[in-house]
């Protein structure tokens, strides 16, 4: 394998397959299937042999429970401490004067921090939290732009035992709110106001009100990061500067159990309200650290950029917990890629010398559009390796990022996961695996993956199915937060034994996979999770509205865009007007990322005999019709004459 050419045609029922070059398998960590074939011959002893790579306080006695499914233990009896696995384990090995985070703001000012630097920002930040009164097993939740100190928030609460729940700084304050809610998170931390495209976008005075109504928050700690004005509330609101002033510069970690709590992240799901997905401590850090080692092939003078947001799983998994967890420098950036020009990411690449670049193909849709010549004027020459997550690509978009990003000379690993599954699942090593554009490849060494037809049973190449995970992996969620029956009922229930991911997938004969994206109403918009009910329940809300059905169409750059059907109120005649307001309120109640693309008022909505409706058929009256243009009412014609056409199964 290793002496074929990177590019090299290789003749293949699913088209062109491209191998490592030579040069890149010459330095990689991991250059044949040894990985592979070890953790075949013992899944336990390759994880234990992974856990191995931790520092522990106290070393496990057993590595999985599996006694009482789907309740999963790793490395039981444990103890550990994640931030000291980031921080303190690298610098005890030399490593205290290397960058441990390098940070651009979207106007151009840097700031990077050591290992030792990043070290004293997150003990002084902990001795404040525990002057808060936060204590182990506390939520915090973190709402902030992409700045040092969101990493340090996220670092401090695991070297003190608390639980972060990050809500990423795009949703909306009322989303905000019922994430605060659920978590009853005592200390929130914020900032003033954050920069986007060279406005400024107000976030704490934004938050007053949900603020206000949580009567689990105590303390609301704000960086000033914009000098945005607020009022702040006397007794309750901290400035992050005032606070970390006299506040010592060491802190003990605290010593925790491989199974305690780490962190609530919520994700939708298909009902109305988001999903608390929980991870814990040893076997969330066992998977991220080994799979970031592999799959990103960490070297000692990498400069490694994930472009996710901290408010997502990627931003968690791949920008705090895996590069810093394998003494990494981990580079982040406040901004879009089009502000102030659209060539800001190549720009960055170029001045950071960044080696390893992680994105979600929605992005380099939208650079294939902006056109080669942003690409061309900058220095890509240290980039060796690329990735993308969040999405299947497609096969274009790959070739786009293959040749004009990685000169042809950089493996893409295309990795998929899910914030359940807390590490990369499926992905190739790009030192062993030929890639073929499209396919996210083979499962992790250690993870055994399926694709299995309605009855659970493994499916023949060729032949699309539900994608499952057959055996427990160390960085699983355990559950969902304080409530147990909807994590079985979501994940456990369908495939008796098997862990349901809610995706629609098909192997080739090579065993390779191939994903066809979520099989649930789920949508995913530009690599996010939306849940249809979710936005329903938003424009239903509105008191124009008794009905709404949402779906999501597909879009050139965003993967899927939302499209929603509405129902209007007996009185209440559709607008323009009106479709601006209601967009508006999906906005402010879950954030931009939600706001429908498309609205269409309706006399109807399609339903089966049981009232299910019939989202497949609105899915082809949005992409077959050409309704865009006309008007935004609908002909109750139109449905009935294409219901016609269809079953009562749907
Ligand atoms: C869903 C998970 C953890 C990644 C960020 C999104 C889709 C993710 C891929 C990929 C095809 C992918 C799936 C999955 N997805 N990566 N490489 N190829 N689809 O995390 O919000 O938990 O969403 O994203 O549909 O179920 P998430």
């Amino acid at each position: 394998m290793a002496e074929k050419k990177l590019g090299e045609y290789f003749s293949e029922e699913k088209g062109k397959m491209y191998y490592p070059s030579s040069s890149f398998v010459d330095n990689a960590r991991i250059k044949d299937d040894s990985l592979y074939r070890e953790a075949e011959k013992d899944r336990l002893a390759f994880w234990s042999k992974m856990a191995d790579n931790l520092q522990w306080t106290k070393k496990w006695s057993r590595i999985l429970d599996d006694d009482n499914p789907p309740y999963y233990k790793w490395f039981i009896e444990g103890k550990l401490n994640v931030s000291e696995n980031c921080l303190d384990l690298h610098i005890n090995n030399g490593l205290g004067d290397k960058n441990a985070l390098i940070f651009e703001g979207e106007n151009g000012d840097s700031t990077s921090l050591t290992y030792n630097e990043l070290l004293k920002e997150v003990c002084k930040f902990s001795n404040a939290l525990t002057e808060l009164g936060v204590v182990k097993g506390d939520a915090v939740t973190i709402w902030m732009p992409m700045i040092p100190e969101a990493v340090i928030t996220m670092l401090a609460c695991t070297r003190i035992g608390a639980m972060h729940s990050v809500v990423f700084g795009g949703f909306s304050p009322e989303a905000l709110k019922d994430r605060i809610m659920d978590s009853k998170s005592k200390v929130v931390v914020t900032a003033d106001g954050a920069y986007r495209r060279g406005k400024v976008i107000p976030m704490r005075s934004a938050a007053e009100e949900a603020l206000d109504d949580c009567p689990s928050v105590e303390k609301v700690v704000i960086v000033e990061r914009t000098g945005t004005a607020y009022e702040p509330r006397k007794g309750r609101d901290l400035l992050w500067s005032e606070l970390i002033k006299d506040t010592a510069e060491t802190c003990e970690p605290v010593v925790m159990d491989s199974e305690d709590p780490l962190f609530i992240l919520y994700s939708s799901g298909t009902t109305g309200k988001p999903k608390g997905i929980l991870h814990t401590t040893g076997g969330y850090l066992v998977g991220v650290k080994s799979s970031f080692y592999y799959v990103f092939d960490h070297h000692e003078d990498d400069i490694y950029w994930c472009t996710a947001d901290i408010g997502w799983i990627t931003g968690h998994s791949y920008i705090v917990y895996g590069p810093l967890s394998n003494g990494s420098s981990t580079f982040i950036y406040e901004g879009t890629p089009d502000y102030p020009a659209r060539d800001r990411f190549w720009e960055l690449i170029e001045k950071y010398r960044v080696t390893v670049f992680y994105t979600a193909p929605t992005a380099i849709r939208s650079f294939m559009r902006w056109g080669e010549q942003y690409v061309d004027k900058r220095d890509l020459s240290s980039l060796r390796l690329l990735g993308s997550v969040g999405e299947p690509i497609n096969p274009e978009a790959w070739i786009w990022y293959y040749e004009q990003i990685g000169k042809e000379k950089c493996p893409i690993v295309d990795t998929w996961w899910q914030t359940e599954t807390g590490m990369i699942i499926l992905t190739p090593l790009p030192g062993v695996t030929p890639l073929k554009p499209g396919s996210v490849t083979r499962p992790f060494p250690g993870v055994e993956v399926d694709v299995v037809d309605d009855n659970g049973q493994s499916t023949d190449p060729g032949q699309k199915g539900f994608l499952v995970i057959k055996s427990p992996w160390p960085a699983m969620l355990r559950t969902l937060y304080e409530d147990p029956e909807r994590f079985e009922q979501t994940y456990w229930q369908q495939y008796p034994g098997l862990y349901f991911t809610g995706d629609g997938a098909w192997k080739d004969h090579d065993g390779c996979f191939w994903i066809m994206g979520r099989v649930d109403d789920v949508l995913n918009i530009s690599g996010h999770r939306i849940g249809t009910m979710e936005v329903e329940s938003a424009l239903v809300e509105h008191p124009s509205a008794t009905e709404a059905a949402v779906i999501g169409k597909a879009h050139e750059i965003k993967g899927h865009s939302i499209t929603a059907f509405v129902t209007l109120k007996e009185g209440i005649e559709g607008s323009d007007e009106l479709v601006q307001e209601l967009k508006n309120h999906v906005t402010k109640k879950i954030g931009a990322i939600a706001r429908p693309e498309e609205i269409f008022f309706t006399y109807e909505l399609p339903k089966t005999r049981s009232g299910k409706i019939m989202r497949r058929l609105l899915r082809d009256i949005a992409e077959q019709r050409d309704l865009g243009d006309v008007t935004t009412l609908m002909d109750p014609q139109v449905i009935a004459s294409i219901k016609e056409g269809y079953s009562e199964k749907e």
